[in-house]
C-alpha cells in the first residue's frame, strides 16, 4: 500500500531502533485534518516513534482511539482544545504542524493568509511554552510566511533555534521525482531531484540540471516541467474541486520529512533533506536547500549547490523578490500593535 520509498524509510528506522536507547516523542497538531489523520497513520506505523501525540480543535479522541488499536509499539494519545495545549506538547521532542485551512479552486496560497497566520502563531507559542526544544515542521500554508511567524514568536519567548525550525517543502521534493521519473522512464523510486527557494508558485525552485541520476531535458521540455512542479499543488486544488488541496501525497511527504527529523535526533548520519529554514545562503533570510539533519536539529546546511544552469539562476532571481514579501508579511503579521 505504501511506497517502497516510505518502507524503506520505515525500514532503515526499524533496524536503527534496534540498536539505540531512546525514541522519539513526536506531536501532530491539526491531527484531525486531511493531511494530519493519514500522517499520523504513517507514523504510528513507524518504530522510531515512541509516542504519537494528537492535538487538534476537534475530533482528536476519536482518531486517537482509533490509531491506538493499530499493533506497532507507539502509545497514542488525543488532546482537544486549547486548554489541552500543555498535555499534547509537553515532552514532545518533534512537533509536525499541519493545523489550518486548505485552498480551494482559485486561491493562491497566500489567501490563507489570514486564517493561518493566527493558527500557526498560537501553536508555535505553545510549543515555545511547553516544548522549547522540540524540532518543529511546519506544514500549513503558506509556508514561504507561517516559518518566520514561528520564528518571530519563538524569538519573542526567548527559544528561537534556527537550527529547530524547519517549513516542510518534501512534497515539492516528491513532485519533481515523480514528474521527472514519469517524463524519462525512470524509477520515481531511483530519482533524486532537489528543490531549493520556498514553497508558492514562482519561489519553487527544482533543480534539473542536477537530476540524479543524470537525465537530459531539451528546453521546451524543461520549462514545462519546471512549471508542472511550481503549479503542482494547483493541479490537485482543481482536481479535488473545492474539497481541499493535497493531503495524501503532502502526508506521505510530511512522514518522511518527520522521520527523517526522528532518524537525525538518533544520531543517525547523513540524514538529508531539503528544507525551509532560516538561512543566509541567499539574500532572503529563509530559503529551502539540503539540510543535513542530527541530534540537534541542522548538523549543516549544503547551501546551494554548485553549478546551476543560466535557467536556474533565472529561476532564482524570480522568487528572491516573491520570498522577500511574503517573509516580510510574517514579520510584520507578529510585530503588528
Ligand atoms: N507544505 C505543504 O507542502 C502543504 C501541502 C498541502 C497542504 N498544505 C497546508 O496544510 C494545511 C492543512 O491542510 P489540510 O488539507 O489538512 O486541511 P484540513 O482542513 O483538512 O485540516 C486542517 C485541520 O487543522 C485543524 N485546526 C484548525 N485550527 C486549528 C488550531 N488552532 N489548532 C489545531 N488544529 C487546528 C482543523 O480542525 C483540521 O482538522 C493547509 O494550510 C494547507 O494549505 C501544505
Amino acid at each position: 500500500m505504501f511506497s517502497q520509498r516510505l518502507m524503506c524509510i520505515c525500514k532503515n528506522a526499524r533496524s536503527f531502533s534496534t540498536t539505540s536507547l531512546k525514541n522519539v516523542k513526536v506531536a501532530v497538531c491539526g491531527a484531525s485534518g486531511g493531511i494530519g489523520q493519514p500522517l499520523s497513520l504513517l507514523l504510528k506505523q513507524s518504530p522510531l516513534v515512541t509516542e504519537l501525540s494528537l492535538y487538534d480543535i476537534v475530533h482528536t479522541p476519536g482518531v486517537a482511539a482509533d490509531l491506538s488499536h493499530i499493533d506497532s509499539k507507539s502509545v497514542t494519545r488525543g488532546s482537544n482544545g486549547p486548554e489541552s495545549l500543555k498535555t499534547a506538547l509537553s515532552g514532545m521532542e518533534v512537533v509536525i504542524i499541519p493545523a489550518g485551512v486548505p485552498r480551494k479552486p482559485g486561491m493562491t496560497r497566500d489567501d490563507l493568509f489570514n486564517t493561518n497566520a493566527s493558527i500557526v502563531r498560537d501553536l508555535v507559542d505553545a510549543c515555545a511554552k511547553y516544548c522549547p526544544k522540540a524540532l518543529i515542521g511546519i506544514i500549513s500554508n503558506p509556508v514561504n510566511s507561517t516559518v518566520p511567524i514561528a520564528a518571530e514568536v519563538l524569538k519573542k519567548n526567548g527559544v528561537f533555534d534556527p537550527k529547530r525550525l524547519f517549513g516542510v517543502t518534501t512534497l515539492d521534493v516528491v513532485r519533481a521525482n515523480t514528474f521527472v521519473a514519469n517524463a524519462k522512464g525512470l524509477d520515481p523510486q531511483s530519482v533524486s531531484v532537489t528543490v531549493i527557494g520556498g514553497h508558492s508558485g514562482v519561489t519553487i525552485i527544482p533543480l534539473l540540471s542536477q537530476v540524479k541520476p543524470k537525465v537530459e531535458f531539451k528546453s521546451d521540455e524543461l520549462s514545462a516541467l519546471t512549471t508542472r512542479i511550481q503549479d503542482a499543488g494547483t493541479e490537485v486544488v482543481k482536481a479535488k474541486a473545492g474539497a481541499g488541496s493535497a493531503t495524501l501525497s503532502m502526508a506521505y511527504a510530511g512522514a518522511r520529512f518527520a522521520i527523517s527529523l526522528c532518524r537525525g535526533l538518533k544520531g543517525e548520519s547523513n540524514v538529508i533533506e531539503c528544507a525551509y529554514v532560516e538561512s543566509n545562503v541567499t539574500e532572503v533570510p529563509y530559503f529551502s536547500t539540503p539540510v543535513i539533519l542530527g541530534p540537534n536539529g541542522i548538523q549543516k546546511n549544503l547551501g546551494l549547490p554548485s553549478g546551476l544552469s543560466s535557467y536556474e539562476q533565472d529561476l532564482l532571481k524570480s522568487a528572491i523578490p516573491e520570498l522577500k514579501k511574503n517573509i516580510q508579511k510574517g514579520v510584520d503579521f507578529v510585530h503588528k500593535k
